[in-house]
């Protein structure tokens, strides 16, 4: 990775690190945390001093917006070790655009481009013992925003928080995920913040992913609110279904997401003479396809899962199993894409930063 200085990023670093106490061969998804952070605030108009310093709590107003009204986003990003212990970004850019158009939607100010991948890429170079080398292995990071100013009107807030923390991580799915589609709930509707990465678009998805659960299922797919009709995400992630050898994922709109695993899987697909279709699938059509035995594959895409295969999905109460493919485009996805991730491939098309 470059490893530029920014002068406008100050640098507090830690005094003794907390490497020595973690067991990375028993890490919970999300759950252990660097010595180091961004933090930057938003005042009197504009972003202050951009700021590394070591990883801690945060000591704010219980009056602060966001715990009031939601008004947050993040990211979901991912840092490589290859066999030479190089470490590396995957599209970094793609989330840092991503992050600004989530924030636009939700009211929050843009936060600077260029500081943002500096920050990055200091923050990733100072933590670098973090990163475990190994397939599978990564430091997922975490950019997020939150709005801190003191009061409960219900407008939008004057002050801001923009900050990256970031957590070793192992796969975030150990097996293939068993799957509920909706009839009831919903995860966006049009107009709404779907394509947004808001907070409050993955704390809404709980309560009916528990109902999920208690059927013995890991996750829903969404339908499309207006009438659970059209396959759109599953769960926290884009979904692709392969039907005969056609792979089709739902077109991004203002419901799902823009996801940078699931461009990158639709370039790969593309490159490899893979047919894809980019439009709206039916339940209907889904079923019909599983009854006909041309259901191959479905599959979700995003970063902390990077692809995770399905084995089976439910639909007014029938569950309609997925046998495993010789040929499977979900495993060769994944082996694609962790190659560029893990520098053991050429990286065509210039993913790797
Ligand atoms: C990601 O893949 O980065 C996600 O958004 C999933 C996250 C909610 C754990």
């Amino acid at each position: 990775m470059n490893n530029i200085t920014t002068p406008a990023i100050k640098v507090i670093k830690a005094d003794t690190s907390k490497l020595k106490d973690v067991d990375f061969n028993n890490l919970a998804f999300g759950a252990n945390f660097t010595d180091h952070m961004f933090e930057c605030d938003f005042k009197d108009g504009e972003w202050q001093t951009p700021t590394i310093k070591p990883y801690g709590n945060l000591v704010m107003s219980p009056a602060a917006k966001v715990l009031h009204y939601g008004q947050a986003v993040f990211e979901g990003m991912k840092a490589y070790k290859d066999d030479n212990g190089d470490v590396h970004l995957f599209r970094p850019q793609q989330n840092i655009e991503r992050i600004n158009k989530s924030s636009k939607r939700m009211a929050i100010p843009e936060f600077p481009e260029e500081i943002m991948m500096e920050a990055l890429k200091q923050l990733v170079a100072l933590d670098k013992d973090w990163v475990q080398p190994g397939r599978g292995n990564s430091l997922y990071i975490r950019p997020f925003v939150i709005s801190t100013q003191v009061g409960v009107s219900a407008s939008p807030s004057n002050a801001y928080k923009f900050m990256i923390i970031m957590a070793p991580v192992n796969a975030y799915y150990t097996g293939d995920v068993r799957v509920v589609i909706a009839e009831e709930y919903s995860r966006s509707a049009d107009g709404g913040v779907g394509a947004a990465k808001a907070a409050g678009n993955y704390g809404a998805q709980f309560y009916p992913t528990n109902l999920a659960k208690e059927q013995g299922f890991d996750q829903v797919i969404w339908t499309d609110s207006n009438e659970h009709k059209y396959l759109e995400e599953a769960g926290t992630m884009n979904v692709f279904f392969r039907i005969n050898d056609t792979l089709i994922t739902a077109p991004t709109s203002d419901r799902i997401l823009d996801g940078v695993t699931r461009k990158s899987v639709l370039k790969l697909a593309e490159r490899a003479g893979i047919n894809t279709e980019v439009r709206k699938l039916t339940v209907t059509e889904l079923v019909d396809a599983a009854k006909a035995g041309e259901l191959k594959e479905i599959f979700g895409s995003g970063t902390a899962a990077v692809i995770s295969p399905v084995s089976a999905f439910s639909y007014k109460d029938v569950v309609y199993d997925i046998d495993k493919q010789d040929d499977s485009y979900a495993t060769k996805f994944k082996n694609d894409l962790m190659d560029i991730q893990y520098n053991v491939s050429e990286d065509p098309f210039s993913w790797r930063v």
